[in-house]
């Protein structure tokens, strides 16, 4: 079964880009072939695999002067790399007939060799964001249990809700999760409470809490089960990875 998904949410540092570290390095652990998409100028995927610089990026292949160049950062784990540049795309592309369909067309010809192809959005809902939710079935949102956070969520199932009916009919919200849980807060699991009656069984039953871990990882170019594999993080997003594997024989039967 080969699954396509784009881990978005505009609201900034929710921990889109850990998920999709950590998620990847998760699955690729279980024997999945993982390739991950960094569709974000600020390149934090990338970085968080120790590339500094990249030779050939996605925004080479979105300007259709290459096609995509999986980098290999790990045993059945490969990464196609950002680069600041990336920033202009949105109005350099935005004139392009078909604008919206430019990183499906790059994707298909690949999709044979992968189990999961992951993208890491950017912290907004413009032309990279509709280009990878074109490309893919699946929407993860992870968020953070504010109640800010709740209310930015209207704005992503429109965007979504949009996109399904006039560019991609088979695109799905079929996960939300929490991340920088703490349940010593109230607020922290009222609001998950909520989530729930808005997503209902989409909600993973994994919460991602908060762990210093988590953030030092990257800086050392590790994922959390290669830097520390038995604190909170490695536990928490190993049982995520466990949940997204599940959901492959919920699918099929
Ligand atoms: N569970 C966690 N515990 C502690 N720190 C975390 C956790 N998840 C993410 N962080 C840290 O919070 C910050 C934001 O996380 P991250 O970069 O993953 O969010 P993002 O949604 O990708 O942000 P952006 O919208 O800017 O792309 C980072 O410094 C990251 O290391
Ligand atoms: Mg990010």
């Amino acid at each position: 079964m080969k699954r396509i998904i784009a881990v978005s949410n505009h609201k900034g540092g929710v921990g889109k880009t850990t998920s999709v570290v950590n998620i990847g390095a998760g699955l690729a652990r279980s024997g999945k072939r993982v390739l991950l998409i960094d569709l974000d100028p600020q390149a934090n995927l990338t970085i968080s695999f120790g590339i500094q610089e990249a030779e050939k990026t996605i925004y080479g292949s979105l300007k259709g002067e290459y096609e995509l160049f999986p980098m290999n950062v790990g045993e059945n784990l490969d990464i196609v790399a950002s680069t600041l540049d990336l920033s202009g795309a949105e109005t350099e592309l935005s004139s392009e007939a078909g604008r919206e369909y430019i990183l499906q067309e790059l994707i298909e010809p690949i999709t044979g060799n992968y189990d999961y192809i992951i993208i890491d959005c950017p912290p907004s809902l413009g032309l990279l964001t509709i280009n990878a939710f074109t490309a893919v079935e699946e929407v993860f949102i992870p968020l953070q249990p504010h109640y800010l956070a709740i209310k930015g969520l209207a704005k992503i199932i429109e965007v979504i809700n949009k996109i399904k009916r006039r560019l991609n009919k088979s695109l799905e919200i079929t996960a939300v999760f929490v991340t920088l849980y703490d349940k010593r807060k109230i607020l922290h699991r009222d609001v998950l409470q909520t989530i729930k009656t808005y997503f209902g069984d989409r909600v993973f039953y994994t919460k991602i809490r908060e762990n210093i871990a988590l953030a030092e990882a990257p800086s050392a170019g590790n994922d959390i089960f290669s830097y520390d594999a038995s604190c909170n993080g490695a536990d928490d997003y190993r049982r995520l990875v466990k949940e997204i594997i599940e959901m492959e024989d919920k699918d099929n039967g």
